[in-house]
């Protein structure tokens, strides 16, 4: 007898899967495009040298020590953190409507909220893009969500966002809904609505009454500038919008496993926070009690010292440079080939990663024959090419759309 008799095993985390079969494949001309992730032109992984320098300075730095922090977390890395994704001059914040709570990277923050909106404002119903990030669905339903539905998001056909489908879809989707957002650098399609098309969604979650849940993990990455990126989250503030938005500073400061993140919650009216700051304790003391300094500690140095903020703008201009780099190489082969199909696609999508269109097929071949390794949706992270290995990755695609 086994109390742990008759557990079914899960299918594997593809993300993780697919990056695992690249590691463990031998052949000298694997490629890998999995996990989101950022990559050199050496196909090394980054440590940006500003977050190097503040690490060397926090390791200096004696006033420091490993005492636990509060429940909430470092509170001048939270504030930091709020004011990077509303900008420094944001009425919310002057007005103390704004306020951040460090979380363990996206997905912890994804979590607390989620957590928070199903335990305390009783919200039951949470709508994601279609498609979305593997995780968006598997943290709501384990935070308590009874109903994870799909709004529409891409048109395959015509490779763009299908806005009358996903202003339909929230239309009529119930009041109190929550809608998840991708606050830039739409993960998997790489593609984002434009202005015009964010002030669509922006009036029809006031008028249907729904909660704006954005999640932003790849800040800067999208155009290079951290401003811009975040234009649709303060566009949304700028019009009285409530939200939550779940923040990673995994990507753009290169700190995949120290867990770095924030949660920023915007409200209406600043006496609800006191409410929000004791319930949410609550919900972290429960899962995580408090949450790690290192990381939260880097960010907080580079946000608040000029020089290395400077520096770290740099390293997000140079990362999304190579990346548009690539995108124009990928492009170019696939062109020069005379791949079946047209790939304007890939450099008109943003971001890390690009939505090919590949079908499943497509990709295990791509996996089996060639050894470029992808996710089955088609997406592939842009940061796994580099100046030695796109023109193999191109003609690897062009003998597989040929079939
Ligand atoms: C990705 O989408 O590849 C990354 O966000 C890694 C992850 O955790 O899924």
């Amino acid at each position: 007898m086994s109390f742990f008799a008759g557990i079914p095993e899960a299918a594997p985390i593809e993300v993780f899967h697919m990056n695992n079969l690249y590691l463990q494949d031998t052949s000298a001309n694997k490629v890998n495009l999995t996990i989101g992730a950022y990559r050199t032109e050496e196909g090394k992984p980054w440590v940006l040298p500003v977050v190097h320098n503040a690490e060397v300075a926090l390791a200096n730095d004696e006033s420091l020590n490993h005492e636990y922090l509060p429940v909430l977390g470092f509170d001048a890395f939270s504030k930091a953190a709020t004011a990077l994704v509303l900008g420094e001059d944001n009425p919310a914040i002057a007005e103390g409507r704004a306020f951040g709570i460090q979380c363990l990277s996206g997905t912890g923050s994804l979590r607390l909220g989620a957590e928070f909106l199903h335990s305390q404002c009783k919200m039951d119903v949470v709508y994601v893009s279609k498609p979305t990030w593997g995780n968006h669905k598997l943290v709501f339903k384990t935070a308590g969500f009874k109903e994870v539905r799909d709004y529409t998001y891409w048109d395959a056909t015509n490779r763009r966002v299908d806005i009358e489908g996903l202003i339909k879809d929230l239309e009529a989707a119930p009041e109190r809904a929550v809608v998840i957002l991708h606050g830039c650098a739409h993960n998997p399609t790489g593609m984002d609505p434009t202005q015009e098309q964010w002030k669509q969604i922006c009036e029809v979650v006031k008028a249907k009454k729904l909660f704006t849940f954005f999640d932003i993990a790849y800040q800067g990455f999208a155009s290079g500038d951290a401003d811009a990126d975040a234009w649709a989250i303060r566009y949304f503030v700028s019009q009285g919008v409530e939200m939550v938005v779940a923040q990673s500073f995994a990507k753009n400061f290169g700190l995949y496993n120290e867990r770095v993140g924030n949660l920023t919650i915007v409200v209406n009216d600043k006496s609800t926070i006191a409410g929000i700051k004791s319930q949410a304790s609550l919900c972290v003391r429960a899962n995580w009690s408090n949450p790690p300094a290192h990381g939260a500690r880097i960010v907080h140095k580079v946000l608040t010292t000029p020089a290395l903020r400077q520096e770290w703008f740099d390293c997000i201009k140079a990362m999304s440079s190579r990346i548009k780099e690539m995108r124009a190489a990928l492009k170019g082969h696939l062109e020069s080939l005379g791949t079946p199909g047209t790939w304007t696609h890939i450099t008109q999508q943003i971001g890390m990663f690009s939505y090919t269109g590949l079908n499943p097929d497509q990709c295990d071949q791509l996996i089996q024959k060639h050894k470029v390794y992808l996710l089955r949706d088609g997406r592939i992270n842009l940061c796994g090419l580099n100046t030695k290995n796109v023109e193999y990755v191109a003609k690897a695609i062009d003998d597989v759309v040929r079939g």
